[in-house]
């Protein structure tokens, strides 16, 4: 087996490459990035140049040609994500897949397959096993200081993303509850043991963002869970004031909450505004609520270097493919639920010919519960 340094090539330029790439520069014991690949050439330029990355390339599958690297992370659209995984996979390298898996379970399971195949790892990127402000509860939990935990919430919200393609639903495969209820979904599954999920009920709309999408911009799930406990994941495009993430646990013999920015934030006032106060916040005047170590906080660079201490046999891989597809799973029949407007008992088979999560709420029976503009 190597060793040093992890060899890594990224796939994508903008949001969450830059991401991997900073998480990289800020932990940079165990791995280091040698190459950027994405299409938009001036965007991996300068990724490449604020970052220090020697290589660039335009199409991915000419980084994947480069014997020294190691692992390759993905950090482009969700409907690429089975195709590169495949391809990632058929060059021999490992592999680290942003959220959500896959757009389809189908895809989901040959990036499983493939990822076995050729004897590489395929690491699925949820953060939020890493956040370690969550760890903290989490090890509370597992220590018993709750009792029996009988309900766990997690709750991502902020006023829509980034870039044109989320809003998409061929290339996104679905609205917030697909983009950010996939982090909480995982989050549950993962905080109560990967206890099998045994049924979700769902409601879901499109309250704000009609003029963009075809998804929804808001969701609620109830998830059962096998060992009794039931998740609870709040998800929203529409909710205004920035990125809020935050987690509730309540046991038998006692709770915690975990806001994971406010906490961390500087309650501030400025009326000339400054540079940067959070992820997605729209201004930076007025009251605001600056992080401090906001990587760190999210837990990406512990990830991503957890993840190329696998590859080099040190650890083993705490967020998986198959972690990815429970999840991808749980998603089909979360959209299944809110499309049929009743609680869907997991597994969940959707109806052949179904291409993306979100088809199964816009083509279901309880269509008319969408709101209207
Ligand atoms: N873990 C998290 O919290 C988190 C946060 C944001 C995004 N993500 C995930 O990361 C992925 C990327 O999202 P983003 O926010 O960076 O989007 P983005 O729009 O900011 O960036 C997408 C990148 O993909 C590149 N790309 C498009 N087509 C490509 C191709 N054929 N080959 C190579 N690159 C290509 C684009 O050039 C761009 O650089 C998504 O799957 C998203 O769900 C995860």
């Amino acid at each position: 087996m190597a060793d040093g340094k992890v060899k890594v090539g990224i796939i994508g330029s903008q949001f969450q490459a830059d991401i991997h790439a900073a998480s990289f520069e800020i932990m940079p014991h165990e791995a280091e990035v040698l190459a950027i690949a994405s299409p938009t050439a001036g965007h991996a330029a300068a990724l490449a140049k604020r970052f220090g990355i020697p290589r660039v390339f335009t199409d991915y599958r000419e980084m994947l040609k480069e014997r020294d690297i190691e692992m390759v992370t993905i950090a482009a659209p969700n409907s690429l994500h089975a195709q590169m995984t495949k391809d990632i996979a058929a060059a021999g390298k490992h592999i680290v897949c942003e959220k959500p898996l896959a757009m389809t379970i189908a895809e989901g399971e040959e990036m499983i397959a493939a990822a076995k195949r050729h004897g590489v790892l395929l690491m699925y990127g949820e953060e939020l096993f890493f956040t370690p402000k969550y760890l903290k509860a989490k090890e509370m939990a597992d220590s018993g200081a709750f009792g029996k935990v009988y309900l766990v919430k997690q709750s991502e919200k902020h006023f829509g993303p980034h870039s044109a393609w989320f809003w998409d639903v061929n290339r996104s495969g679905g609205g917030a509850l697909m983009d950010l209820g996939c982090h909480g979904i995982a989050f549950c599954y993962w905080f109560l043991g990967r206890a099998p999920i045994k049924s979700v009920y769902c409601q879901m709309g499109t309250y704000v963002h009609g003029d963009k999408t075809k998804a929804e911009d808001d969701s609620l799930c109830i998830l059962e869970f096998a060992n009794g406990a039931i998740g609870v994941v709040e998800n929203s495009w529409a909710r205004r004031g920035g990125m809020d993430d935050r987690i509730e646990v309540f046991g038998e013999d006692g709770c915690t909450y975990a806001n994971l920015h406010m906490g961390n934030a500087l309650p501030t006032y400025s009326e000339n505004g400054y540079g940067y106060a959070v992820e997605k916040a729209p201004t930076t005047k007025g009251w605001t609520y600056p992080v401090f170590e906001e990587l760190w906080n999210y837990g990406t660079p512990q990830e991503l270097t957890h993840f190329a201490r696998c590859v080099r046999g040190k650890e083993t891989p705490q967020a998986t493919g198959q972690d990815g597809l429970v999840v991808l799973r749980a998603i089909y029949a979360s959209y299944a639920s809110a499309g049929e407007g009743r609680k869907v008992a997991l597994p969940y088979l959707p109806p052949p010919g179904v291409k993306k999560p979100v088809d199964l709420w816009l083509n279901g029976a309880s269509r008319e519960q969408r709101a209207p503009h």
